[in-house]
Formats: structure tokens, C-alpha cells, sequence
């Protein structure tokens, strides 16, 4: 992760939310569509409480649609409102405004009746790092509002984005931690690049990434590689090996005495996987 989080971090990173959310009507989770537990802040339902809650399952485009389609049930079901969305073509980010405008429409209906004149919906966009806050700021805002790289505890000027004519939006996004501590995670928020290949192994990241492969995806692996080694069991550490092995030779990462340079056949598999020349793959299924 390119920002350490240590405890004092995530006070104030969670300080800086609750303080946002006495501005704001809605809140919008951002989440990554390959890892929508994974890319979920673990403490999120806490600090969001009952505010109404749109999530975005960004990165739709790099996700399996199927498996979207069945999270967005799940979140729908759990009250909230739940939409796909590809932060960085503009794909179904007009359904965002339409959305938070739905989740407030008794509230706003009630402010009326009294007498208050209408106005827009105010919302923050809260996610991990990586998660693509500040993509999707920018692609709302229509122009480059939002750096990349945001830290925790940097308090800087705040200004609403008007979106469209329905909402109005924070310009500086809420920063939230994942699961960290759970290994696993590490490994899938690695395997899509949320995390720096420097922080974790990254022949541990495409081995992980491999084993993934072959339980779920195997026929796309197999004809993205042409693989002809034979998979027989995936909890055989040497298999796996086997495969990335052969990759490696076909991708021509050789070292002297013809050895397969694993650090380099990594890179490989793990940039493929991570544009999608795999397909569209989702890590995490409900
Ligand atoms: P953050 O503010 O939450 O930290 O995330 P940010 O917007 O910086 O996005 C992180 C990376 O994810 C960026 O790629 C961005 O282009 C990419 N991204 C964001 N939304 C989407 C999406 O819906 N689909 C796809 N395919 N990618 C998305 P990067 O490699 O860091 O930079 P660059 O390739 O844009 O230069």
C-alpha cells in the first residue's frame, strides 16, 4: 500500500470521515469489483453508520460481470444502493447522481413539505487506496479536481464538484484502510495491484495469482499461455511452479544455463492479469 497506516493514521483518517459526514446526505463506498471484500474497509459499517449508503463497484470493466451482478444483490439486500460502474471509460457514472437522489427522496419530500426549497444532494466518496476515489471525482467533475496519492491527515481546503444538477460533491475523498492484518487480503489487493509489488514478494503475488487461476479460470489460463502442462492438483506447490515455469520459458525469461527467471515471468503474469488479458476475472465471490 503506498500509505502506511498506523493506528494513529486511522483515528484521524476516521476522525476526517465522521467530520465529513455531518456535511453530507449520502455516502458513497467505492469498492474494486474483483475484491469486494477485500477492498472493503473492515470497520466501515461503524463509521458510516446509518447514513444512506450507495456502493460502486468501480473497475467494473476488469471484473466478471456474473459475479458483479450476484454482489450487487448481496449489497442490495443489505439496504444499501449498489450500482457498477468503470471509473475510467465514464461507464453508468451518470446512474450515480440518479441513485443518490432515490436514497434521499423521502428526506428531501419531508424538507419540502415544511417549506425548504429543494438543492442538490450532497455526497463524499470514501474507499481504499487505489480504489480509484480520485478517477471517478474527476471523471464526475469533468476535469482534473482530485491528485492521486491523497495521504490520510493531510487537511487541505475542501470544495463541492457540482454533478450535474441533482448533487453536489466533496472534492477530497474519505481514505479508509483494508483488512490489512489478514494475509489473504494482502495477496488479492497485490494480485490486482493495490498494493506495490515492493511490499509483498512478487514471485509469492503470481504464484498466489496462478493457484487463483487454475481453480477458477483454467481454461483462460491454459489458452492465454498455450499451456500444455497438465494440471492435476492445485494444492501441489510444484504444479503450480511447473505452470509458471512454462510460462516463463514461453515468454522467453531465461537466465544463463537456461533457467526460468521467476522474478521476471511474474512480472509478466501479473501485468497480463492485471490489464485483463485474461478476461475478466473477480477474486472474491459471494
Ligand atoms: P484512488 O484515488 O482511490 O487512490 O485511486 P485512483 O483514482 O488513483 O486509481 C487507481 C488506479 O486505478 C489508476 O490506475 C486508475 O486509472 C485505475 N482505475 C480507476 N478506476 C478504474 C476503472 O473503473 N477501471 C479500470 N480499468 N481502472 C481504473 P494507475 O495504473 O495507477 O494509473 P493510470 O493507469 O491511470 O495512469
Amino acid at each position: 500500500m503506498s500509505i502506511q497506516w498506523f493506528p494513529g493514521h486511522m483515528t484521524r483518517a476516521r476522525r476526517q470521515i465522521q467530520d465529513k459526514l455531518k456535511l453530507i446526505d449520502v455516502a458513497i463506498e467505492l469498492l474494486d469489483a474483483r475484491l469486494p471484500l477485500s477492498s472493503r474497509n473492515p470497520m466501515i459499517h461503524e463509521i458510516l453508520g446509518d447514513k444512506p449508503r450507495l456502493i460502486i463497484m468501480n473497475k467494473c470493466d476488469l471484473a466478471d460481470p456474473e459475479a458483479t451482478a450476484k454482489w450487487l444483490e448481496v449489497f442490495r439486500k443489505e439496504g444499501h444502493a449498489a450500482i457498477p460502474v468503470d471509473a475510467s471509460s465514464g461507464y453508468n457514472i451518470q446512474n450515480i447522481q440518479v441513485e443518490a437522489r432515490k436514497l434521499l427522496e423521502a428526506k428531501f419530500e419531508r424538507l419540502i413539505a415544511k417549506g425548504l426549497k429543494p438543492r442538490p444532494v450532497r455526497a463524499l466518496i470514501v474507499g481504499i487506496p487505489n480504489v480509484g476515489k480520485s478517477t471517478l471525482i474527476n471523471k464526475l467533475a469533468g476535469r482534473q479536481v482530485a491528485a492521486t496519492g491523497d495521504r490520510p491527515g493531510v487537511t487541505k481546503g475542501q470544495q463541492w464538484i457540482r454533478v450535474g444538477s441533482e448533487m453536489e460533491l466533496l472534492d477530497t475523498p474519505g481514505i479508509l484502510w483494508p483488512k490489512f492484518e489478514d494475509q489473504l487480503v494482502g495477496y488479492r489487493l497485490a494480485v490486482t495491484g493495490a498494493i506495490k509489488d515492493q511490499v509483498l514478494n512478487v514471485e509469492d503475488i503470481a504464484f498466489y495469482a496462478l493457484k487463483f487461476m487454475s481453480a477458477h479460470y483454467w481454461e483462460r489460463l491454459k489458452e492465454r499461455f498455450e499451456l500444455e502442462t497438465p494440471l492435476h492438483d492445485i494444492e501441489d506447490p510444484n504444479e503450480i511452479v511447473s505452470i509458471m515455469e512454462e510460462i516463463g520459458r514461453k515468454r522467453g525469461c531465461l537466465v544463463s544455463g537456461g533457467r526460468v527467471d521467476l522474478e521476471k515471468v511474474s512480472g509478466i503474469i501479473l501485468r497480463e492479469l492485471r490489464a485483463g488479458k485474461m478476461g475478466q476475472i473477480t477474486l472474491e465471490h459471494p
